[in-house]
């Protein structure tokens, strides 16, 4: 077979990258939201804050849809909510934070995710800095500022690619999240590492 044949005969061979649209199995009503939150809430998970500079001061919410996404170049991946404040400072101003949270600040977490907090009640009695341009909360297990690198809308979440640009590592024991409620692991206090 010639090489320009053997290319078409590939192509044609190749699984298409998006399924049909009659696949039967996309017409399926599927399980409906009520039951995948039942799933998702059994996703264990650490609880993080990301922050980000906004137009009138620093801006940050409670994130557990928080992933490593690839350590060359080193990505990492978070889930904002649509409408989100802070979703919308990391659109624009095009780096963010992700603090991940020791097991002792379960009320920061609760503070930095409830919707009748304003921005400057969440910050407060926290220290902040500023690395390269970002808010950075004191205390945390690790945490690290990234360049936003892509915001893509799924169905009600915004999924955020950045690009690691500087982290900090610590010791301790990370606050979880599972069920729908906060939790600790047991055991021997993991030393910092990095
Ligand atoms: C433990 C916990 C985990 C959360 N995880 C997420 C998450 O992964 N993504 C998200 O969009 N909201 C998450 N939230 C909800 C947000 O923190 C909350 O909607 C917050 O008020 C958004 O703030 P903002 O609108 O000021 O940015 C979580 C809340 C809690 C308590």
């Amino acid at each position: 077979m010639s090489a320009r044949l053997r290319l078409v005969a590939d192509r044609a061979a190749a699984p298409a990258e998006h399924p049909p649209a009659t696949d039967p199995l996309r017409e399926e009503p599927g399980p409906g939201a009520a039951r995948c939150l039942g799933l998702y809430a059994k996703l264990a998970a650490g609880v993080t804050v990301v922050t980000a500079r906004g137009e009138d001061g620093p801006l940050g919410m409670t994130v557990s849809a928080v992933t490593s996404l690839s350590a060359r170049p080193p990505l990492l991946l978070a889930c904002l909510r649509d409408g989100s404040r802070t979703l919308a400072a990391v659109r624009a101003h095009r780096a963010f934070a992700v603090h991940l949270l020791r097991e002792d600040q379960q009320d920061l977490a609760t503070r930095f995710a409830s919707p009748t907090t304003t921005a400057v009640e969440r910050f407060a009695g926290t220290g902040t800095r500023h690395v390269l341009g970002v808010p950075v909360l004191d205390g945390s297990l690790a945490w690290s500022v990234c360049l936003t690198e892509d915001v893509r809308r799924y169905g009600d979440h915004h999924l955020v690619v950045g690009r690691v640009a500087a982290v900090h590592v610590g010791g301790g024991r990370p606050l979880l999240w599972h069920d729908r409620r906060f939790g600790a692991l047991t055991g021997p206090v993991p030393d910092a590492a990095g």
